[in-house]
C-alpha cells in the first residue's frame, strides 16, 4: 500500500469514475434493460403488424378504384365502381348531376293528424296509399305576391327526349333518396328508388330514359309523379313551429311531419327580391357514412328565383339550373394510420415508462446508502449530479433515438410524416423535465419497490387517464382552454398531448398524402404543441434548481439533515469560523476538568497544546465535540456525545469502545461528516470538519459498520471505482487495486470478479476494508470491521488493519476487546457519550485491573464459608458475582501472593466439596465492564 498521495481528483476525474462506474452497472441490469429494449420494439412491431392488417384490408378491391374488361382491355374509373369504391377513384372530369330536390319518405310527409293540427294539411289517408303530397309552407309580408310566386314553385313543363337534361331542368326532380358527402357520384341514380318529379297535379306515371351524359351506359330510370303542395302561413314564427313540431323529437307524441323545405318571402316586392329558405341539412342514410343534405339545397334555391322570376315576367323567363357538378380530384386511397390514431397512448406508456428507470436507480443508491459512501470517498455533489443527469439524459436520448428510428424503419407514419427537429425538441425536452422530475421526488422514497411501484403506477396511470379523459378535454372545443393548461402543468398530460398533436397531423397528413407537423404549424392556434414546448421548458428550468436544493436540505442520502438555509449559512460560517475556533477549547477547558478522570484530562490537555501549535503531524484533532440530538415527540434533547477531545497521531489505530448506545456512532458520523457537531470542532489533516469536510473527504477512508456494496458490480470494480475517486489512474490504479484485493485475500480464485451479491458476509467486510484503505487515505475510520467473520478471517483482517495503520490514522470501533488489545495502541472506552478512560491496552489493565479474579463454585450452604476464606486472603477483596453457590471475589494485586491463595483454596478443599474454583489476571473486558 506504499502508494504516494495522489492529491485531490479533479471534477473529471470524479465525473469519469461514477460514468464509468454507472456503465458497468447499468450493464449488469439485464432485467430493467431488456425491458426498456423490448417494451419499445413489441410496441412498434405490433403497431406495425396491425398496420398492415389495416392496410390488406383496404388494398382489398372492395376500396379501390372499380375496374372492369372492356373490349378486352381492364378500364377503372367511376363507372365501374361501387359506392364504397367511387370515393378513391381518379375523377378528371366529374360527371354532371341534374339537381335533386330532397323529398321526405312517403310515410313521413306532412298530413292533418291528431296531435297536428296546422291547415290545409292533407288527411293522414294518403299514407296508407302512399301518395301523400310534398308540402312547401310559405309566408312573406305581401300575401298577394307569396301566393303567386308559391304557384310557379313546381312547373310543368312538357318532356322533350330528345334533350332529356334540359327536359329535367324544366322540371322540379326530386328523390327521397340520401346523398352522398360528395357529389361524384349521385346515389339517386344507383339507389334504385325512383325519381320523382314535383307537379302540383299527378296525372300518370312517365318513364325518362336518361342522358349518355349522366349514366354512360344508358338506363332507363323510372321517374314518378309527386304531388307539390304549398301552404300558407300567417308567420315566419308559426313556419318556425310547425317545423319543429313536425321533428322526429319536436312533438310528445312523436309524430313525423317532414316538409320539403319553406321560405319566408320577406319584404320582397317587384323591385326587390328578399327571401329566406329553411332547408333540412340533417337527411342521413343511417346505414351508410354520415352524409350532409346540402348537396340538395341548389335546387330549392333555383324553384324560388323562378318562381319570382315568372311572377314578374311571365312563364316564359326561366333560370335553368341544369346541372350540379363536382370540381375534378386525383384518384386517391383510403388509408387509416394505426400509430397517428394510437399514438398518444401507446407511446405515453413507451417514454414516461423510462420514468420509473431512473427514479429506482436513484433511490437504489438512496437506499442502499451508497450515496453516502460515494461521497465519504471524495465524490463531490457536482460531479455527482452533472453525471447522473448527463448519465440519464444520454440513456433518455438514445431510448428515444432507438425508438423513432425503429418506428421509421417499420414506417409509422408519426414517425416518418412529422418534421424530425420538432419531434427532437419535443422529446428532447420531454426527457430533461422527466429526469428533474425523477431528481425532484427521488427524497421523498426511502425504498426502491414503493419508487417503482408508483413509478409504474404513474407510467399507466396517465396513459389510461390521458387516453379516457385528458383526450375528451382537448378535443371538446367547449372546453375551456384555460383547464387544459392547467392540466399539461402536469408533464404526462403535456407529453400525452404532445403526441396527441403529432398523431393527429400525421393522421390527416397520410390521408392527404402529404406532410405532418412543420415548424410552421406550430402557428396554428388549435395545436397545443407550442405551448406545452414552452410549459415544458419552464417546469425543466424552475424543477431542477428545486431539486438540487431539495437534494442539499432534505437527507436525501447525500448526508444528514442539513439546515434549510444552507447556503445562507456557510457564508456566515465562513466569516466566523477563526474566532469560535479560539473560544471554543477556552471554553472547554474550564467547563469538563472536576469531573474527569486523570488520562481524559491529559488528552484534553495534550489536545488544546496540539491545538495552540497548530502541528500537523497529527491527523485527527478533536476539541470539545459536542452533539446534541433535539428532543421529538416530548422527548427531551439527547445528548449523545458530551465534549470529547481526543488527538490520534499518524501511525496510530485508536480503539473506541463502549456498550450500545454511548455515542460512539454519533462521535464517527460527525468525523465523517454525515452530521453536524453541534459544538466544538475537529480537525483531521488540518482541515476543519465544520467548513473543510471535502477537503477531508479526499484523504479519508470509511468503512461502515454495514456493507455499502452495488450488488451488481465485482470486488474489482468497487476498488477502481473508489480508487478513481481518490484519484488514482492507470497502473497505478491497477497496481492499488491489485495490492488490496490481495491484501485481503480476495484476489485469487476468480473471488475478485465475481459479484458482490453473491459474496459471503466475510468477503463483504473484507471488501469493505479493502475499499476503506484504498488511496492511501490519511484518516480511516473503521465501524465494527470484523463483527460477523469467522475466526480465521478474522485475523486475515486483523493482519490488513495491522500493516495499513503504519502511515495513518485509523479509528475503529469495536466490541470486540480482543481485537482492539490486537489491533489499537491505544483505546478509549466511551460510555454516555463521553470517555471513560484512555490509554493503551496494557496501560488500561495497569491501571484499573490491578486485581485477580477469583472465582469458586461450591455447594450454596457453603457460600458464607467461603466468603470467610476469601475475607481472611485479603480484607479489601470484594464480591463482585454471586449465583447459588458459584462467586466471583475480585482481590487487589499487592494484597495477595498467588501461592498463598493456593494454599487457602487446599485447605479449604479439605473442608469442603469444591466442585470448580479459578483465579484469573483481570482481562481488558473486566476494565471494560469496569468502566462501563
Ligand atoms: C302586393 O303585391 C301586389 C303584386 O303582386 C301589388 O299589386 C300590391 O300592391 C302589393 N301590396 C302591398 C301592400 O304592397
Ligand atoms: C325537343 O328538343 C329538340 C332539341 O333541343 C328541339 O329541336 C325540339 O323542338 C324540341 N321539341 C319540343 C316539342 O319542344
Ligand atoms: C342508404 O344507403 C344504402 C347503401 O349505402 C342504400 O342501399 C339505401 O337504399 C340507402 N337508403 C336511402 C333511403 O337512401
Ligand atoms: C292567419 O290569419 C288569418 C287572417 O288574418 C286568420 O283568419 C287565421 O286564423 C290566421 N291563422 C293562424 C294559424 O293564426
Ligand atoms: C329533417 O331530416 C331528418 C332526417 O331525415 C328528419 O328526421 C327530420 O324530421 C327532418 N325535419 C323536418 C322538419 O322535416
Ligand atoms: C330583407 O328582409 C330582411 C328581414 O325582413 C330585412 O332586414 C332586410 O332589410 C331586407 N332586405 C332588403 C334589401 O330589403
Amino acid at each position: 500500500m506504499a502508494i504516494p498521495s495522489h492529491g485531490r481528483a479533479s471534477f473529471s476525474t470524479q465525473a469519469n469514475a461514477l460514468l464509468r462506474k454507472n456503465l458497468v452497472f447499468q450493464r449488469r441490469n439485464k432485467r430493467s434493460n431488456c425491458c426498456l429494449i423490448i417494451f419499445p420494439v413489441l410496441l412498434c412491431v405490433l403497431l406495425a403488424v396491425l398496420q398492415r392488417a389495416i392496410d390488406n384490408e383496404l388494398n382489398k378491391d372492395k376500396y379501390k378504384c372499380g375496374c372492369a374488361q372492356v373490349n378486352g382491355k381492364t378500364e377503372c374509373g367511376i363507372q365501374y365502381s361501387t359506392l364504397d369504391q367511387a370515393s378513391s377513384c381518379p375523377i378528371p372530369n366529374p360527371q354532371k348531376w341534374p339537381a335533386l330536390l330532397q323529398l321526405p319518405d312517403p310515410l313521413s310527409r306532412a298530413v292533418r293528424t291528431d296531435g297536428f293540427t296546422f291547415p290545409n294539411l292533407p288527411s293522414e289517408s294518403c299514407r296508407r296509399t302512399g301518395n301523400c303530397p310534398v308540402t312547401v309552407l310559405v309566408t312573406g309580408t305581401n300575401r298577394t305576391l307569396g301566393q303567386g310566386m308559391a304557384s310557379n314553385l313546381f312547373p310543368t313543363s312538357p318532356l322533350n327526349s330528345s334533350n332529356p337534361l334540359l327536359s329535367l331542368a324544366n322540371n322540379v326532380l326530386g328523390t327521397i333518396s340520401m346523398p352522398a358527402t360528395e357529389n361524384f357520384l349521385d346515389p339517386a341514380y344507383s339507389s334504385g328508388l325512383p325519381l320523382h318529379f314535383v307537379r302540383p297535379f299527378c296525372q300518370s306515371n312517365s318513364s325518362l330514359s336518361l342522358p349518355e351524359e349522366v349514366i354512360s351506359s344508358s338506363m332507363q330510370l323510372d321517374v314518378e309523379c309527386a304531388q307539390g303542395l304549398h301552404l300558407w302561413r300567417n308567420s315566419s314564427s308559426d313556419i318556425n313551429d310547425e317545423l319543429y313540431k313536425g321533428y322526429r323529437k319536436g312533438n310528445p307524441e312523436r309524430k313525423i311531419n317532414e316538409y320539403v323545405s319553406a321560405y319566408d318571402f320577406l319584404n320582397s316586392n317587384m323591385n326587390n327580391y328578399n327571401v329566406s329558405i329553411w332547408y333540412n341539412s340533417t337527411y342521413k342514410n343511417d346505414s351508410g357514412f354520415s352524409t350532409i343534405g346540402l348537396l340538395r339545397v341548389p335546387r330549392s334555391v333555383n324553384q324560388v328565383s323562378n318562381a319570382y322570376l315568372q311572377s314578374l315576367f311571365g312563364p316564359g323567363t326561366k333560370m335553368l339550373l341544369e346541372y350540379v357538378k363536382e370540381m375534378p380530384k386525383p384518384g386517391s386511397q383510403l388509408r387509416v394510420d394505426l400509430s397517428s390514431l394510437l399514438s398518444a397512448q401507446f407511446f405515453t406508456y413507451v417514454i414516461i415508462a423510462l420514468f420509473p428507470v431512473v427514479l429506482t436507480a436513484l433511490v437504489y443508491e438512496k437506499q442502499q446508502r451508497l450515496r453516502i459512501m460515494m461521497k465519504m470517498h471524495g465524490l463531490g455533489d457536482g460531479p455527482y449530479w452533472t453525471i447522473s443527469y448527463a448519465y440519464f439524459l444520454a440513456l433518455s436520448v438514445i431510448y428515444m433515438i432507438c425508438f423513432v428510428v425503429l418506428g421509421s424503419l417499420i414506417g409509422l407514419k408519426i414517425f416518418t410524416l412529422n418534421d424530425y427537429s420538432i419531434q427532437f425538441v419535443f422529446y428532447f425536452i420531454y426527457m430533461n423535465l422527466q429526469i428533474s422530475m425523477a431528481f425532484l421526488v427521488a427524497p421523498l422514497f426511502s425504498n426502491v419497490l414503493s419508487a417503482r411501484a408508483v413509478g409504474y403506477l404513474l407510467t399507466f396511470g396517465t396513459g389510461l387517464l390521458g387516453g379516457f379523459l385528458f383526450q375528451n378535454f382537448i378535443e371538446d372545443t367547449s372546453f375551456p382552454r384555460g383547464w387544459i393548461i392547467v392540466m399539461e402543468l402536469y408533464p404526462g398530460f403535456s407529453l400525452y398531448r404532445g403526441l396527441y398533436e403529432l398523431g393527429q397531423y400525421s393522421y390527416l397528413g397520410n390521408q392527404m398524402s402529404t406532410h405532418g407537423m412543420r415548424w410552421e404549424n406550430l402557428g396554428d392556434s388549435r395545436n397545443g404543441m407550442k405551448e406545452i414546448m414552452i410549459i415544458m421548458f419552464i417546469e425543466w428550468l424552475i424543477m431542477l434548481p428545486i431539486a438540487y436544493y431539495i437534494d442539499q436540505v432534505i437527507s436525501s442520502g447525500s448526508g444528514g439533515k442539513r439546515n434549510p438555509l444552507l447556503f445562507f449559512r456557510s457564508l456566515i460560517r465562513k466569516s466566523n469560523s477563526i474566532s469560535r475556533k479560539r473560544s471554543l477549547h477556552k471554553q472547554g477547558s474550564k467547563v469538563f476538568v472536576e469531573m474527569e478522570k486523570a488520562d481524559v484530562v491529559q488528552e484534553r490537555e495534550r489536545v488544546d497544546q496540539l491545538l495552540s501549535e497548530s502541528s500537523s503531524s497529527t491527523s485527527i484533532i478533536c476539541s470539545s465535540l459536542r452533539k446534541i440530538y433535539p428532543g421529538r415527540d416530548g422527548n427531551p434533547p439527547k445528548l449523545a456525545v458530551k465534549g470529547l477531545s481526543l488527538a490520534v497521531p499518524r501511525g496510530e489505530c485508536f480503539g473506541m469502545l463502549g456498550p450500545n448506545g454511548a455515542g460512539k456512532t454519533s462521535f464517527i458520523s460527525m468525523m465523517i461528516g454525515l452530521t453536524e457537531p453541534t459544538s466544538g470542532a475537529a480537525f483531521v489533516e488540518g482541515s476543519d470538519i465544520r467548513s473543510q469536510m471535502n477537503d477531508i473527504y479526499t484523504s479519508m477512508g470509511v468503512c461502515p459498520q454495514h456493507d455499502l456494496l452495488w450488488e451488481t458490480l465485482t470486488g474489482r470494480e468497487h476498488l477502481i471505482f473508489y480508487g478513481r475517486l481518490k484519484n488514482l489512474k492507470g497502473s497505478a490504479l491497477t497496481q492499488a487495486v491489485d495490492e488490496s484485493l490481495k491484501s485481503v485475500n480476495l484476489y485469487y480464485g476468480g473471488v475478485a470478479d465475481k459479484f458482490t451479491g453473491k459474496y459471503s458476509g466475510g468477503m463483504k467486510r473484507r471488501l469493505s476494508v479493502a475499499i476503506s484503505l484504498i488511496g492511501d487515505p490519511k484518516v480511516v475510520y473503521m465501524d465494527e470491521p470484523s463483527t460477523g467473520l469467522d475466526p480465521a478471517s478474522r485475523n486475515n483482517l486483523w493482519n490488513v488493519v495491522k500493516q495499513a495503520k503504519q502511515d495513518r490514522a485509523i479509528i475503529l470501533t469495536t466490541h470486540s476487546m480482543e481485537e482492539a488489545e490486537v489491533l489499537c495502541d491505544r483505546i478509549g472506552i466511551f460510555v454516555d457519550g463521553s470517555l471513560q478512560c484512555i490509554g493503551g491496552p496494557k496501560q488500561l489493565k495497569g491501571r484499573y485491573g490491578g486485581s485477580f479474579v477469583f472465582t469458586m463454585t461450591t455447594s450454596a450452604e457453603h457460600d458464607t464459608e467461603v466468603e470467610t476464606m476469601v475475607m481472611s486472603l485479603s480484607p479489601n477483596a470484594q464480591k463482585i458475582y454471586h449465583i447459588s453457590g458459584t462467586q466471583k471475589f475480585e482481590i487487589p494485586k499487592h494484597e495477595i501472593r498467588i501461592s498463598d491463595v493456593f494454599k487457602a483454596v487446599e485447605n479449604f478443599k479439605k473442608r469442603f466439596t469444591v466442585q470448580a474454583w479459578g483465579l484469573a489476571d483481570t482481562t481488558l473486558e473486566d476494565v471494560f465492564i469496569k468502566g462501563a
